[in-house]
């Protein structure tokens, strides 16, 4: 083992020659050999991490994983998978994300650098036992230290980088379905949300825009004269979003799949020939994202949509999902006609069940195929975790290539940590659950604590069929998510706003908008966790220390400002929250007014109908408000309203930019810093702006302890 010092507070611990996953950004210096910071360590076959818990100990972290934002009691496999079902006893989720907190008697961050499969058991087999198993001899260790949990957190983000900024139409509302099949299917949807005068920023275009589901193509007979069309929706204030899958169709003709054969760019099988797999085309190579050259290839793909007026892109399918190999299907195509006239008992019934079953993302197939890096053979599953994350490097290299100061949308299905500093993650195929709104709940904070911050889940849920009352619950959640966007599957009920009912389609429409009234706040929390490493979201005992917030799995806090506590039971009109401290509670429903109350420390139920969002606005702080409009670009922000709690003062940074280049990282972006001091019956507020912001007019809503409001009205000059 060697022993790096990376700074004051975080040290690497080196196991062997790791594979280099590129997920950290700082090096650090070699030091004389030290213990590893109170952890047991077995080195042997596979490298073992022992470490006893204490009876209160919270482990945070796991990112896109199931169960409680506190991780104990469950097992974790970090091995990303495509697992469209994912019920609570799953073990894997599409990403891998390997960096836990352990808060109790003993405090500090532990993040494990390792590309292959880890099993994470935390408290599973013994309530007391976290035990971590790496399937490998080779892996960084680290651990990050810190005296609260935000600063192990933060000093985890300085770790592996900053994190990545879309545009800002990618904070509008976004349309989605595996069902818009032709340019008039989207054209239908278009004119629907201007119908009904529902706000919205874009369009998605799952896989039948392509040609026979190959990468880079369009469908010309489904979507004629694309360019055209990309640029009449964007006419009427909306973007179109194609999915880009990881499999490249094997056609004769077909100039991706002819290319990256003739160059060596797909991955190869034992023999050393393109390996064979098959997902959405039937059978496709899979491209080595772990080779730069076939990285900058891939990449530069991007540009055959881009040159059509795309600016945002999903990618999808990239563990790799696989559907199936030749061996599988030979297997159970054998087991069938062995099976055949046969009195299938309990075993053999069962054995051409599974046959069939275990077709797809079999064990046996990700052993079977090799990457090349650096002239040397490495076999996908010692580093299968890394392929989804290089395939949006490829693309997020690529579209920087393309356009350089352009912010594009980029999001991915697969991920490890590392890939945020390239794009953000949607959490994959859902389900139309309750409990999938709690679980998207549990996620959000994990994720940003792994670096992920523009995140967000299939509102409505992807599989299974929604009602009104579910979709809008939903939304009271995901209109605080950076990604809000409704996605659902082919064969499902429709779940586009005014796919219901006409009073569901108006809840469903005030919902939206106030999303748009929010983006002064959720993109200013935004661009300021990017820049301190800070969170967007966070459980509440990244605040409050009590020893009842810490246990709270199913409040947030949204930026600096906010705590929000979505209701996720079906019929419930209302839930009970726990308030750490005195706060006011903003109800914001159907009409313009606002209702506002303050609410003592401690556990309340409150009402909140279905037409009805609670806001928390925690104390001594202040939460802007703007007017909504048709998209993100028709927003009018020349006056905020700014509603505030202050009892003694408050301060508040409100921050903007161009929305659509990167010059915010040379300074040039707008801040209007503001400072509320209560001076007896009356405020006190300062201003004082940075560059040229659009805000002409400030209305405060200033409301005490004992909810009398004072309004008053600051001109910007
Ligand atoms: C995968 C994606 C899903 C998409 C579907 C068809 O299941 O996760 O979002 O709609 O493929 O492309």
């Amino acid at each position: 083992m060697k022993v790096y010092k990376i700074n004051d507070h975080i040290m690497k611990y080196r196991f062997g020659s790791p594979f280099e996953t590129h997920s950290v950004v700082m090096q650090g210096e070699l030091t004389d050999k030290g213990k590893i910071h109170r952890l047991q360590v077995q080195w042997e076959e596979t490298l073992k991490i022992n470490y006893k818990m204490d009876k209160e100990d919270i482990i945070w972290g796991l990112g896109e994983s199931q169960r409680g934002m506190n991780k104990r009691g469950g097992i974790y496999e970090a091995y990303c998978s495509d697992d469209p079902r994912h019920t609570p006893d799953k073990k894997s989720l599409y990403g891998a994300h390997n960096f836990i907190i352990i808060d109790g008697l003993e405090f500090f961050g532990l993040y494990i650098d390792f590309p292959g499969k880890i099993i994470f058991d935390i408290g599973f087999t013994h309530k007391d036992l976290l035990q971590i198993e790496i399937e490998g001899k080779d892996a960084d260790i680290y651990i990050i230290k810190g005296t609260k949990l935000y600063e192990i957190s933060r000093n985890f983000l300085e770790l592996i980088g900053e994190s990545y900024v879309p545009p800002k139409w990618a904070f509008g509302y976004q349309q989605s379905r595996w069902d818009y099949l032709d340019a008039r299917a989207v054209e239908e949807i278009a004119e629907a949300f201007e119908k009904h005068e529902i706000p919205c920023d874009a369009i998605y275009l799952d896989i039948d825009y392509m040609e026979n589901f190959k990468d880079f193509t369009i469908d010309e007979k489904k979507f004629p004269q694309f360019k055209q069309f990309v640029k009449k929706l964007r006419e009427k204030g909306l973007r179109l979003i194609p999915i880009i899958d990881a499999g490249v169709k094997i056609e004769a003709g077909y100039g991706v799949y002819e290319e990256g054969v003739e160059k060596g760019y797909f991955c190869i099988d034992a023999e050393g020939k393109p390996f064979v797999a098959a997902v959405w085309p039937g059978r496709v190579h899979f491209p080595d994202f772990l080779n730069p050259a076939a990285r900058k290839w891939f990449g530069l793909k991007y540009k055959v949509l881009t040159d059509y007026g795309i600016e945002g892109f999903w990618n999808d399918m990239n563990e790799p999902a696989i559907f199936y190999t030749e061996r599988g299907l030979q297997q159970a195509i054998h087991q069938a006609k062995r099976s055949e006239n046969e009195n299938l008992d309990i075993y053999s019934f069962f054995a051409l069940k599974d046959a069939f079953i275990n077709l797809s993302n079999h064990p046996q197939d990700y052993q079977s195929f090799y990457h090349q890096v650096e002239g040397k053979r490495i076999n996908h599953h010692q580093v299968h975790n890394l392929y989804g994350y290089n395939m949006t490097k490829a693309a997020a290299e690529g579209l920087q290539a393309i356009d350089p100061d352009k912010r594009f949308l980029l999001f991915s299905r697969a991920s490890y940590i590392g890939m945020h500093r390239y794009a953000g993650i949607w959490t994959g195929d859902n389900h139309s659950w309750w409990e999938h709104i709690l679980l998207n709940l549990k996620m959000m904070p994990s994720l940003n604590l792994c670096g992920f911050l523009y995140v967000g889940a299939d509102t409505g849920g992807f599989s299974g069929d929604t009602n009104a009352q579910m979709l809008i619950r939903w939304m009271q959640l995901s209109l605080f998510a950076p990604l809000f966007r409704n996605h659902s599957a082919m064969g499902t009920r429709k779940q586009e706003p005014f796919a219901f009912d006409e009073e569901s389609m108006a809840i469903m429409r005030r919902m939206i908008q106030l999303r748009y009234e929010f983006i002064p706040y959720i993109y200013a929390e935004y661009m300021k966790a990017v820049f301190h490493k800070g969170l967007y979201f966070a459980p509440l005992a990244f605040a409050y220390e009590d020893k009842l917030s810490k246990r709270v799995e199913d409040q947030l806090l949204v930026g600096e400002s906010l705590m929000i506590t979505p209701i996720y039971q079906e019929n419930a009109v209302g839930r009970t929250v726990w308030l750490p401290e005195e706060m006011l509670l903003c109800l914001f429903g159907p009409g313009e007014k606002l209702q506002y109350s303050v609410k003592f420390q401690g556990h309340h139920y409150i009402g909140a109908d279905l037409d009805v969002v609670p806001v928390f606005l925690r104390k001594n702080k202040l939460f802007p408000i703007g007017s909504y409009g048709k998209n993100i670009e028709a927003l009018d922000h020349t006056v905020l309203r700014f509603i505030g709690f202050v009892e003694d003062q408050a301060s508040y940074h409100y921050y903007d930019d161009d929305g659509i280049t990167y010059r915010y990282k040379e300074g040039i972006y707008d801040e209007i810093a503001i400072f509320v001091e209560k001076k007896s019956d009356d405020y006190a507020i300062h201003v004082k702006k940075k560059g040229s912001p659009k805000v002409k007019k400030l209305l405060f809503d200033l409301i005490d302890r004992r909810g009398r409001i004072l309004e008053k009205t600051i001109l910007l000059v």
